[in-house]
């Protein structure tokens, strides 16, 4: 008899994310066990429970998945669970902490529909949240050059300086101040496509701006919350064609972004050694795209 399929969420918030448990069930896990308020030192023997329950051939069964508001932590905790597995005993394991991984994933695979990222030029607005980190990682590994804009200096290069250290090539990024009007004209006149993943509810590029913006061809805006991040791009906006750009909003990401989560927490069962984070969600969410198409 084949084994059930478990998800074991490991949150680093006092309650673990309804959300992520929904989706979790509807994406095929048949139980969930949950646990909140982890800390990064508890979580190899969590994992080695997951890993000495079952013998390897039924192991693709089971899978961990981090979640949590915090997002610093629950890097450690994916890292800490990697670090205590080793074959044949692996479980495969995915981290979307506050669906960062998956909303950035999306954010790129939907202005890829009209840019080819390769030797282009983006302009990310608020680069140093959890969202827009990753949005700039995975362009940059696309090749994309990146302005990373914050209003403060040293927290973009911090950024620029953590990419870095992960690998990316320092020549494609670039650190901004949203307060230095000399380098934030230079980007918005030199980019192709603008991510604005700043906090819910706040307007980081004007009309002005987006008026400036010559060579702008993708306009991606994730603030789902009045007033949105871009002026003049609405909430619902999916492709939508302004002076010469292709609009996108926060719900019109948000379609991608949840079959980005679903078919990531799917693909947990397919083995016992998936590792899943916002480089792999780009590869799920461009299968996706390619399934549609067949399928059109
Ligand atoms: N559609 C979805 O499923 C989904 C999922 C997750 C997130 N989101 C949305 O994506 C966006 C980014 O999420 P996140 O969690 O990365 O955001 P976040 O951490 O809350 O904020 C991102 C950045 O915004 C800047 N910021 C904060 N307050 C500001 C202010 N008063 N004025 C100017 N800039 C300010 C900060 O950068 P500096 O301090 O460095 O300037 C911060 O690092 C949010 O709007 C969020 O709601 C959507």
């Amino acid at each position: 008899m084949s084994k059930r399929r478990i998800l074991i969420q490991l949150d680093t918030d006092p309650q673990a994310s309804v959300f992520d448990a929904v989706v979790a069930i509807d994406a095929g896990a048949e139980r969930l066990l949950q646990y909140s308020n982890i800390k990064p030192d508890q979580v190899r023997d969590l994992v080695h429970g997951a890993m000495y329950t079952r013998g390897p051939q039924d192991l693709k069964n089971t899978a961990v998945f981090v979640g949590g508001s915090n997002v610093v932590h629950g890097e450690q905790v994916f890292r800490n669970a990697i670090d205590a597995m080793f074959d044949p005993f692996k479980v495969s394991i995915m981290i979307d902490c506050n669906g960062s991984n998956s909303t950035a994933a999306a954010a790129v695979i939907s202005a890829s529909k009209h840019v080819a990222l390769e030797g282009s030029t983006a302009l990310v607005l608020g680069a140093t949240g959890p969202v827009g980190l990753r949005v700039a990682k995975i362009l940059a590994n696309e090749k994309s050059t990146v302005y990373l804009s914050s209003r403060s200096l040293e927290r973009s290069q911090e950024c620029v300086d953590q990419l870095v250290a992960q690998g990316l090539p320092p020549g494609r990024l670039i650190a901004i101040s949203s307060g230095d009007q000399t380098w934030t004209d230079k980007a918005i006149r030199e980019c192709q496509m603008v991510f604005a993943c700043g906090a819910a509810g706040i307007r980081l590029m004007s009309d002005d701006q987006l008026r400036q913006a010559k060579s702008l061809q993708v306009a991606v805006d994730l603030n789902a919350v009045p007033p949105l991040g871009i002026d003049g791009i609405g909430l619902t906006d999916k492709a939508t064609q302004r002076e010469g750009r292709f609009d996108y909003g926060a719900l019109g990401v948000g379609g991608l972004k949840m079959k980005i989560h679903k078919a990531s927490v799917a693909s947990l069962f397919e083995s016992n050694t998936k590792v899943i984070d916002c480089q792999e969600m780009m590869t799920i969410g461009r299968d996706i795209l390619a399934k549609e198409a067949i399928a059109s």
